[in-house]
């Protein structure tokens, strides 16, 4: 694996080699460097942040400004991955000139490589203007969870031949449009095959089977930190909030009981200094 910073042309080139490319989500610089430093190639601030690290119930209320001050500080993080910035919902669909300036903010601002955005032929004059712009773009189709109620919820997307024919459609144009690389997300695997077989660009799949060129996954769901609900084509590798739980319950009984600090965890004091301090105390 090289050490080098790898550009988005190199994810490309991935495809064309037949290399998998490999994608995790990251909102700070602790978790951007685990995920960095274990080859991971490019790095994602999702705006998942909203439901995985700020506790809302949807990705509808992450803001620009949430957005920024998480990639900033997954920026500090990263050396090797293409870091990807997450548009939030409503900071590209309003219109173009606005969607260019707020893309253009993750590049200035937070030193990202290239943004996300959800969405198929709609948006893909917007992703034509970004990429324009000279900010690289991937592209989201598929279930895109800023738009899930009009999806009827978080559901599989594609199943029928209707939105399936949709879907390829999207998929060729959004890579006319310019974008660098296709998320697809919680689509039926046969399907993602042909759209990976019918487009240059790479296709990272989440939920979308094995024939993509590329997985993504939501970290904390993929080392068990994210509790409230997982989803079927999530694979835990690790199973980290028990034991994050029972770590934490021990300094609880440890600091009731005594127990801690001991004298391993403190500053030792030579007698003759404990004994002037008392004598003018
Ligand atoms: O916000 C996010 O984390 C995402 C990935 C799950 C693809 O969009």
């Amino acid at each position: 694996m090289t050490k080098t910073k790898l550009t988005v042309r190199d994810i490309r080139l991935m495809k064309e080699k037949g290399e998998k490319i490999t994608m995790l989500t990251a909102y700070d610089a602790r978790f951007a460097s685990l995920v960095d430093e274990s080859g991971i190639d490019m790095v994602l601030v999702g705006d998942s942040l909203g439901m995985v690290v700020l506790g809302y119930e949807s990705t509808v209320p992450v803001t620009m400004e949430e957005m920024l001050h998480h990639a900033r500080a997954a920026k500090n993080g990263v050396r090797r991955a293409v870091l990807i910035g997450d548009l939030p919902f409503l900071s590209y669909q309003v219109d173009v000139r606005e969607a260019i300036a707020n893309a253009g903010r993750f590049l200035k601002e937070a030193g990202c490589d290239a943004v996300k955005l959800e969405g198929g032929e709609e948006v893909c004059a917007t992703v034509a203007a970004i990429t324009k712009a000279g900010i690289p773009v991937v592209g989201h189709i598929g279930l895109t969870p800023q738009t899930a109620g009009q999806l009827g919820g978080y559901k599989v997307q594609g199943q029928e031949l209707g939105s399936a024919k949709k879907m390829l459609r999207d998929a060729k144009a959004l890579e006319a449009a310019g974008a660098f690389a296709l998320v697809l997300e919680c689509i039926p695997d046969r399907l993602a095959a042909a759209i990976t077989e019918a487009i240059t660009i790479p296709t990272i799949g989440i939920g979308a089977g094995s024939a993509c060129d590329g997985q993504v996954l939501v970290t904390h769901d993929l080392v068990g930190m994210f509790e409230k609900f997982v989803p079927r084509f999530v694979k835990q590798y690790a199973n980290l909030a028990p034991q994050i739980k029972e770590a934490i319950a021990a300094f609880r009984d440890e600091v009731r009981s005594g127990a801690y600090p001991d004298a391993a965890h403190s500053f030792p004091m030579q007698d003759a200094v404990v004994q002037r301090l008392r004598e003018e105390s």
